[in-house]
């Protein structure tokens, strides 16, 4: 009965909206979008135009200001290099239509104009009378989110006048915007809605104003502005808010089943949205006794939230196929639902709006959006269904402001450290930064340049094959200054206590003492972090001692990441950490020597002999244990971030170790499966996905690890400069090879008749996997490992000697893990064995340490 009175009303609804749809031109027309402190029209990344918005300004002391520095996720300059500052309350006047809703956008880059540095910019911003944000602070937002900007979206009433006025007024310091976007949208976008657990309760979203907190594609992928249908939304994967192991399935309609929006206006969501979605799974044991759920954080108490969900089922075709409830906030919001019934058919769009009110608890509040098969129904499956949701903040009392998000204790004890010491921000490190911010706008070619000046910048002395342990960026530079080392005692103030205490701590003079003063001749690396130096140490051990560089641009942080990381892990495949050093200014990392270097240097420009396609695919193994131990055999997975040949290590046996850690980051947590972080890594190897979206998943690691892959079997750099356009990339330049089948022709010349061909291709099309775009196609450590474990087998098998006992690992793992055969190591119960293979005596600590969103799993 309700469900049937809903639905009428809704058809009635969508009616209304269609007609009024039709009436209004919907595409740019009357779309503003002001690029702010700009003098001219400048194009974004994705084409659209961003004009100048000086002629909206009608008072108030304003300028316009450039920023000195480009995050390199930002992805083009327009509209974020330029600001709008206002050091006293100022107004924009935008001229609307009073028949239409209107997305107001207000994009936020919190960096250093000149000499107005967006941390000192607490501001409020009115839109006529609502109060959109109260005592605002872009900078403490982002730090929040780990992002380097921020867009704020909110839907706004039809105006009541023809000028919509948006006010600017600084609390503290000034006020700044970026830019502006103002786009009409249907009037009747929303309409009433039922509130959960007040079936009389109905609130009229029709006349709210909103804020967007979230927009996902569920099941699907990103949909970027310009593929949004003309309301130039952006939409997320909803993968990340996924709450516990099981995350469903995705699904995905097929090419001939047309998505038929029927009575659903086309505006309301894209056919991207409609044709993905996620369900449940094909067990109907699992089914009845799980949830899918969502999580959301972030969420400002004291407000109503309208969430809509969107629906597409493009499978089945009668009601009573698939039946399920919906909770919010473990509250029921609908029972049984059942798409095909409220939709009418197979492939057709449906949505349904509910409205929760969140109550202050304490600490960060959440939203839960969970989904269970309703088995009380009957239905012929037990499944449940989403394609997409919304979620909008709707307005109290005129207003829509929060408070600024909390930062974590984690990042005020950091900001703390960094401020206690020396705090040099030198323009060099701007110089980088900004070379790196304008590649991520203009793509490889940028890259190179890049490339060119980091090497130009290298210490003399220091030979080629091993310079580049080089990370392209320092730390991130939204987390303010730089710092370099203080350290004025012998007491390590950066460190845990459970870290200095699984670690030895040797003294400067014995790091003096091993490396004979840190001569020059015994240098055999040099990385961001300073140069690495072997030596010898208890009388005749051999170690690698990474000795900082004081005025490195990386410091501190990775130090201490480095450490943390390392004293926790023990793998056979991954670099050993011995002890370190703090003293006065001086850091340095002692390390198991790896007699035979880096990997890059056996395969090019290097005059070694070359590797034999069996020890490649070893080495290669050997490398991916490393890495899945690292996603799925430790407490908390851990993302690499920096997987390139010059940070995979060989010793003496050949056996393969994963190093350099200074970037590695843990997550994804249970609640929020990626890390939202400032992009970092090395080009050629960079994870697309990662840079677009700002978002760290273990999938950024798979990326690489493909271009390794490549790197391999064809013996060239990631990046060669010197080669033309198209084969710059490894990575672009294989792909494109592989597709058209003429992969052989770029492989090294010497593996060429030394390799089955069917080990090959194997090995390719793995590669290939790893390269694919999206990060949810590429497979995961896991199935890298079976498949390149199959290439090997393909290879004995031509070679025809019997490697039985290959693998069989018997030489025991002084290291502590015990699980290194094959099978039992990396089958599919990876969760499962995590504190057997970790070793007993760690306690983890490492809360206190890593600088990012850390989270136990499984808890
Ligand atoms: C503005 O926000 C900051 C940081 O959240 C806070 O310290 C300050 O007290 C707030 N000021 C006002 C006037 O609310
Ligand atoms: C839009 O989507 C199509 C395929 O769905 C894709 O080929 C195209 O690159 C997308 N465009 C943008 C700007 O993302
Ligand atoms: C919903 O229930 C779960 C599990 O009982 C709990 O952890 C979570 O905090 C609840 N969420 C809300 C918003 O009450
Ligand atoms: C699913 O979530 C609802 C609401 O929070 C809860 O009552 C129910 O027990 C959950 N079911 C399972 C199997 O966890
Ligand atoms: C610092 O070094 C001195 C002398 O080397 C030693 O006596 C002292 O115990 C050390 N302090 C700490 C906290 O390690
Ligand atoms: C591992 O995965 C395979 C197929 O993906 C499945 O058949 C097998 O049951 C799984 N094993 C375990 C222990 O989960």
């Amino acid at each position: 009965m309700y469900i049937k009175t809903q639905k009428l009303f809704y058809l009635v609804f969508l009616s209304l909206v269609s007609n009024a749809i039709h009436g209004t031109s919907l595409d740019s027309v009357d779309s503003l979008i002001l690029g702010c402190g700009t003098e001219s029209e400048a194009k974004d990344a994705d084409g659209r135009k961003w004009e100048p918005d000086a002629k909206f300004i009608t008072g108030g002391n304003s300028a316009s200001v450039r920023a000195q520095f480009q995050d390199p996720s930002l992805l083009s300059e327009t509209p974020y290099m330029t600001a709008r500052i206002f050091t006293s309350k100022a107004t924009y006047k935008l001229s609307v239509k009073p028949d239409q809703r209107y997305f107001l956008r207000l994009h936020f880059y919190p960096a250093v104009y000149g000499s107005n540095n967006a941390e000192e910019a607490f501001f409020n911003v009115m839109a006529n009378d609502l109060t959109l944000m109260k005592n605002f602070s872009a900078s403490l937002t982002c730090k929040a989110l780990t992002q380097s900007y921020i867009i704020r979206e909110y839907s706004l009433v039809p105006p009541t006048s023809d000028s919509l006025i948006v006010t600017f007024e600084p609390v503290v310091g000034f006020a700044f915007v970026n830019g502006i976007e103002l786009i009409p949208m249907a009037a009747d976008m929303f309409d009433t809605v039922t509130m959960v657990g007040f079936s009389d309760q109905a609130i009229d979203a029709k006349s709210s104003n909103m804020q967007t907190m979230y927009r996902l594609n569920v099941g699907g992928q990103f949909i970027s502005p310009n593929n949004d249908s003309g309301l130039t939304r952006t939409w997320y994967d909803d993968l990340p808010y996924m709450f516990g192991a099981q995350s469903g399935v995705t699904n995905q309609a097929n090419a001939n089943s047309k998505i038929d929006y029927q009575n659903v206006p086309k505006y309301v969501a894209p056919v991207d949205v409609y044709s993905t979605a996620r369900s449940m799974g094909n067990s109907k044991a699992i089914n009845q006794n799980y949830n899918l759920t969502w999580v959301f954080q972030q969420i400002d108490p004291n407000y109503m939230y309208l969430v809509r969900l969107h629906f597409c089922d493009f499978y089945n075709t009668k009601p009573n196929q698939i039946v399920f409830n919906i909770y919010i906030n473990n509250q029921t919001a609908q029972r049984e639902a059942d798409v095909i019934a409220w939709s009418g058919g197979k492939g057709v769009p449906t949505y349904k709006d509910y409205v929760v009110y969140v109550v202050d608890g304490k600490g960060d509040e959440e939203l839960w959006l969970a989904m269970n098969p309703a088995k009380e129904t009957q239905p012929e499956f037990y499944d449940a269904l989403l394609n997409g949701i919304e979620i909008f903040k709707l307005d109290m009392k005129k207003s829509l402001a929060g408070p600024n998000p909390q930062p974590s204790d984690m990042f005020i004890k950091n900001e703390q450290q960094q401020k206690s010491f020396q705090t040099e921000t030198t323009s060099k490190a701007h110089v980088i930064g900004g070379a790196a911010g304008g590649a991520a706008a203009v793509g490889i070619m940028a890259a190179l340049c890049i490339a060119v000046y980091n090497r130009k910048k290298k210490e003399p002395g220091t030979d080629s094959q091993t310079s580049s342990w080089l990370p392209l960026y320092g730390n991130s530079h939204t987390s303010g200054t730089r710092s370099t080392i203080s350290g004025k005692s012998n007491a390590s103030t950066h460190l845990s206590s459970a870290a200095q205490g699984r670690c030895r701590r040797f003294s400067f003079a014995e790091m003096k003492h091993a490396t004979k003063n840190f001569d020059e001749s015994n240098v055999i690396g040099v990385g961001g972090f300073g140069k690495v130096y072997k030596g010898i140490v208890d009388g005749g051990m051999k170690v690698a001692i990474k000795r900082s560089n004081p005025s490195s641009e990386q410091g501190v942080n990775e130090f201490q990441t480095e450490i943390e990381m390392l004293s926790e892990l023990r793998h056979k495949h991954l670099v050993s950490l011995i002890g370190f050093c703090e003293e006065d200014r001086e850091m340095c990392l002692v390390y198991d020597y790896m007699a035979r270097g880096t990997l890059r240097e056996h395969l090019y420009k290097s005059n070694k002999p070359h590797l034999t396609w069996k020890r490649r695919l070893e080495i290669c193994i050997g490398a991916a244990k490393g890495l899945h131990y690292l996603h799925t055999g430790a407490k908390w997975t851990i993302i690499h971030r920096d997987v390139k040949t010059t940070n995979i290590l060989l010793d003496e046996q050949w056996d393969a170790k994963v190093s350099d850690f200074g970037l590695s980051k843990t997550g994804p947590d249970m609640s929020n499966g990626h890390v939202s972080t400032v992009v970092k890594g090395s080009f050629g190897y960079l994870d697309p996905e990662y840079f677009k979206r700002q978002q760290l998943t273990e999938k950024s690691d798979v990326y690489s690890f493909g271009v390794v892959l490549f790197e391999v079997l064809c013996a060239r750099p990631a990046l060669n400069p010197s080669l033309p356009k198209e084969q710059v990339s490894l990575a672009d330049w294989a792909l494109h090879c592989q597709k058209k089948g003429v992969l052989e022709d770029i492989i090294d010349p010497y593996l060429k008749g030394k390799i089955n061909p069917e080990s090959m291709k194997k090995f390719a099309d793995t590669a290939e996997k790893c390269l694919s775009e999206h990060g949810m196609d590429r497979p995961t450590l896991n199935d890298i490992l079976w498949n390149l474990e199959f290439a090997l087998q393909l290879q004995d098998n031509m070679e025809g000697s019997s490697h039985s006992s290959r693998r069989s690992e018997s030489n025991h793992d002084e290291s502590g893990s015990r699980n290194q055969n094959a099978a039992s190591h990396y089958s599919n119960q990876s969760h499962g064995s995590a504190s057997e293979v970790h070793g007993d005596t760690e306690e983890m600590n490492t809360e206190e340490i890593f600088s990012q969103i850390v989270n136990p799993k499984g808890r």
